[in-house]
């Protein structure tokens, strides 16, 4: 954690979820608004198709919602796309970009996230950047080089404090295999370093987060380190029960 930052966790649902398994969100939302204490900031990023009914749902509660990729531009003639405006018409307040999903299955390069997270803040979306490498890449020594070519790249010239970056080790993604925490913390100093080389004073408002299989059985360790204000949960996300209780670690 960092102090002064509000922790932020958030659930990437990625393509998963049905109108049924709103109930999940529905739960989600009544845990969320229960606690008494100081919370870190909850953010769901369901599939764009349950934005709206998600929105309804959580209208009264702290939960908030996210899209999982934006188009550049407003609007236009760019079938099955949508544009961050339309993310944050529908109710979202986050956008995820540059997901090592996106990246490998749609070939989305660092200079095409900048330009999203460009329209992202145009549109009044924070947007949530992710960097990190492969195994072969950590095995190769190459990890931080790698991650600091891809800040530099893919983060706008005047993002404001309105970023978040996640760094998520390619091959801890939906795998169970996760860095070490002193790996993690390494990586997580050396991110907020690049950033205050580019952002100066801003950089320290810049929420730093974790993914790669993040459960309840390991969000204890990624809790306890400096520079990681939160987490970014794909699969643990599916199940309220799972997902609060990574929660309350960061409470
Ligand atoms: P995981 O996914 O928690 O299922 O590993 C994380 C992510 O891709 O954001």
């Amino acid at each position: 954690m960092t102090d002064g930052l509000v922790p932020l966790i958030a659930g990437n649902w990625k393509m998963n979820g049905l109108r049924r398994d709103l109930d999940e969100l529905r739960a989600i939302a009544r845990a969320a608004g229960a606690g008494a204490g100081p919370r870190p900031e909850i953010l769901i990023c369901p599939p764009a198709t349950l934005l709206m009914a998600a929105a309804e749902i959580c209208a009264d509660s702290p939960v908030r919602l996210g899209g999982q990729d934006c188009h550049s531009e407003a609007n236009g003639m760019h079938t099955g796309d949508l544009s961050a405006e339309m993310l944050a018409d529908a109710g979202a307040a986050y956008v995820i970009l540059g997901h090592s999903e996106r990246r490998a299955e749609h070939g989305e390069t660092s200079e095409t996230v900048r330009i999203k997270a460009h329209a992202a803040l145009r549109a009044g979306l924070t947007p949530i950047i992710c960097v990190g490498e492969t195994r072969a890449e950590r095995d190769a020594g190459e990890a931080s080089s790698l991650v600091a070519a891809q800040l530099k790249a893919s983060i706008p010239p005047h993002p404001g404090p309105a970023l978040v970056v996640a760094y998520e080790p390619v091959w801890a993604i939906g795998t169970g295999h996760t860095p070490t925490p002193t790996e993690v913390a390494e990586m997580h100093a050396f991110i907020r370093a690049e950033l205050a080389a580019d952002l100066g004073d801003r950089a320290a408002r810049v929420r730093l987060l974790y993914g790669g299989s993040v459960r309840p059985e390991n969000v204890t360790e990624w809790a306890a380190i400096d520079n990681v204000n939160g987490v970014l949960v794909g699969g643990a996300s599916l199940k309220s029960a799972d997902f609060m209780q990574i929660v309350s670690a960061f409470e």
